[in-house]
């Protein structure tokens, strides 16, 4: 799947996969899994509100979103402020505020490790890949964050 696919949702706002609230099993869980001001990695987070509840939660959160609009549009609904993109390497920009960032590009791209981030937070990161991509997503996070525990809310089918 090329990037184009994903620009194309967010310009033509065909997001269904984005929800309005904290994902519940978050809510319910987060107590229990997260410890205290933990480093959260959020890969493929689009404009998720769960960045800004574990934000508020006392984490700090690194997403990692292929799309521009969807990272202006997080700041702009979350904290009703326009959050002017850094150019931090030829692949990627960062949006930052407060405890939040987001840098926009191709997560495959990421310079590996990490530091320091705890946890992982995919919610429908992994099966928004196609099937044959799956793995290599898997291993780039194991690269990326090699001790960090990952909270993974997907679908059974
Ligand atoms: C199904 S959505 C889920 C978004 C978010 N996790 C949520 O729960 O609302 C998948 C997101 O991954 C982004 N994406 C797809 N491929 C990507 C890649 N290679 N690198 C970074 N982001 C990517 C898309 O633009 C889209 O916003």
């Amino acid at each position: 799947m090329d990037s184009s696919f994903w620009i194309n949702k967010w310009q033509a706002g065909e997001i269904g996969f984005h929800l309005p609230q904290v994902h519940p099993l978050l809510e319910k869980y987060s107590q229990q899994i997260f410890g205290q001001g933990q480093k959260v990695f959020v890969p493929l987070c689009g404009k998720t509100i769960d960045m800004r509840y574990l934000s508020d939660q006392g984490h700090s959160v690194l997403g990692v979103e292929l799309c521009e609009i969807a990272a202006q549009s997080f700041f702009e609904e979350q904290f009703q402020q326009s959050v002017e993109a850094e150019s931090i390497s030829d692949d990627f920009d960062a949006y930052v505020l407060h405890d939040i960032k987001i840098i926009v590009g191709d997560f495959f791209k990421l310079p590996q490790p990490l530091e320091g981030f705890n946890v992982i937070y995919d919610r429908a990161a992994l099966i928004a890949l196609p099937s044959d991509i799956r793995q290599r997503y898997v291993e780039n996070l194991k690269q990326l964050c090699p001790t960090a525990n990952m909270i993974l809310i997907t679908l059974r089918l």
